[in-house]
């Protein structure tokens, strides 16, 4: 990239900046995919010197890119690194920026700006709101691109007039929603399996496949966010967003091109084919618990109802996919960290090799492992050996550690944080897909405050989760699996 850019982070006093944002674009720096003239501007209303700032930010990149910390290349990053304590919400403050980043701009010449808002979601409007009116998002010396980080809304209203709010100051093309499950490499590597080989795609269908499993179960519990979290729940925090994300990139149609909108349009068309499921269906298709001793974690709500756990039942509505039921789960304070997305296939129509009575041939299946033992897998029967004709399932796997080495993974972000400064919103949330995930996770919220919502079930911290999640996929016939892992459950 040769285009001289200013990087500005907003909520530079926060969490995702010390633990994610610095570190990733200090590995870009590294790597050399920084622009040949750049600089970070921190912004938020905390006072520090960019000494103080530059030190906060060393030990982030210190505890989380590790690896690639070096005392010499640090120094020559930081040295581009300043900080401005302001409000974003003071437009005179927004103005100040403005003349402070002119600056660097008459010095160095005409520069590409990339805001990101690392801020509270109820800054979004009034942050964006001020980019506009201190003149801070024209384009005429170069691109400004704005990154929102997530939650995009709370629902679908809210999240339809943050869109309008937007889009009253930025174009679509300028506006790079963030779901850092997009920027996960074996993410990105679900369009290249199934789209890069042919061997797949023939049998991805409901000719072939019997049904999808998406689970992400997370080890930690809500911890010290208990109180941002209790108004949220596992739906909002982790269905809405990063599994429906997951689901469309399984799901959709090859898209003509490796374009923003060729990608972003197969998804969304996937959005709407997502048959909703209504308020009163929510006991039939869903299933919502809790952890046990999560309502005394402080932060929470007393007799608080916030599901920590889901298990859901998904149908899409078009041809490829009729029938095929995809079952998504996710929950905290589990088992195992673990997400991975498993295609069942339908089992050989006739079996011809003698089994024992009652028994049924197990089905052949392909996990795609997306963290943490990234990787793909295949289970498939084989004979076993000096048998008649005994089968058992055996396992083919491919491992990015043993393939491309173990620290051939970067972390999401860097990809983000590389592909917004190249312009490239492909692995962005576009606005009306934001508003179609929205419309399908609304109704079974509303249904869960209804009569007809399934009954809050409790699970033990470090279990599998409630029992009632097994019942639902065992009542259509099957099972939930750890393809990846092949943890007992
Ligand atoms: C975030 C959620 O978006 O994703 C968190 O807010 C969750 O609650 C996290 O823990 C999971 O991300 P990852 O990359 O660790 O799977």
């Amino acid at each position: 990239m040769n285009e001289n850019t200013i990087i500005v982070i907003f909520g530079a006093s926060g969490d995702l900046t010390h633990r994610k944002l610095i570190p990733a674009l200090y590995s870009l720096y590294v790597k050399k995919r920084m622009p040949d003239k750049w600089r970070i501007v921190g912004v938020s209303r905390s006072t520090f010197s960019d000494d103080e700032f530059r030190q906060n930010m060393e030990s982030g990149v210190k505890e989380f890119a590790n690896d690639k910390y070096n005392a010499g290349l640090w120094q020559k990053f930081a040295a581009n690194v300043t900080y401005r304590p302001l409000d974003l919400g003071d437009v005179a403050d927004m103005q100040r920026l403005d003349a402070y980043l002119r600056q660097f701009e008459e010095n160095n010449g005409p520069c590409n700006r990339l805001y990101y808002l690392a801020i509270a979601p109820r800054l979004y409007e009034p942050a964006i709101a001020n980019l506009g009116a201190a003149n801070l998002v024209d384009e005429s010396e170069g691109w400004r691109h704005v990154v929102i980080e997530k939650p995009f809304g709370h629902d679908l209203q809210s999240a339809q007039a943050l869109n309008t709010a937007v889009h009253q100051v930025l174009r679509e093309r300028q506006i790079y929603r963030i779901d850092h499950y997009l920027g996960k490499e074996t993410v990105q590597n679900l369009l290249v399996f199934r789209f890069a080989n042919s061997l797949f795609e023939p049998v991805w269908n409901r000719n072939y496949i019997d049904h999808v499993q998406i689970t992400a179960t997370e080890t930690v519990d809500v911890g010290h966010r208990a109180g941002y979290y209790d108004g949220v729940g596992v739906v909002r925090d982790m269905v809405q967003n990063h599994m429906l994300q997951l689901l469309s990139l399984v799901a959709m149609e090859p898209p003509a091109s490796f374009e923003a909108d060729a990608l972003r349009n197969e998804k969304a068309k996937v959005f709407s084919a997502i048959r909703p499921i209504q308020p009163h269906e929510v006991a039939k298709h869903t299933v919502r618990a809790q952890y046990r001793g999560y309502s005394e974690a402080e932060g929470v709500a007393p007799n608080s109802e916030t599901a920590t756990y889901t298990a859901l039942r998904f149908y899409i509505d078009n041809w490829r996919w009729q029938g095929v039921p995809f079952y998504l789960r996710s929950g905290k304070a589990l088992a195992d960290k673990s997400t991975e997305i498993t295609i069942f296939f339908k089992r050989p129509p006739h079996v011809m090799f003698p089994m024992p009575p009652g028994s049924k041939l197990a089905a052949n299946y392909l996990s795609i492992c997306v963290q943490p033992d990234e990787g793909i897998h295949f289970s498939f029967q084989a004979k076993v050996p000096d048998t008649a004709a005994d089968m058992r399932p055996v396992d083919m796997s491919f491992h990015y550690d043993d393939t491309f080495g173990p620290t051939s993974i970067p972390e999401a972000y860097e990809r983000l944080l590389f592909d917004a400064l190249k312009g490239d919103a492909s692995l962005f949330t576009r606005g009306d897909a934001i508003e179609l995930a929205w419309q399908l996770v609304d109704p079974i919220l509303a249904g869960w405050e209804t009569e007809a919502a399934p009954p809050l079930a409790l699970y033990e911290p470090g279990s599998w989760g409630p029992a009632e999640a097994d019942l639902l996929i065992n009542h259509d016939g099957f099972t939930w699996v750890q393809g990846c892992g092949n943890h007992d459950m």
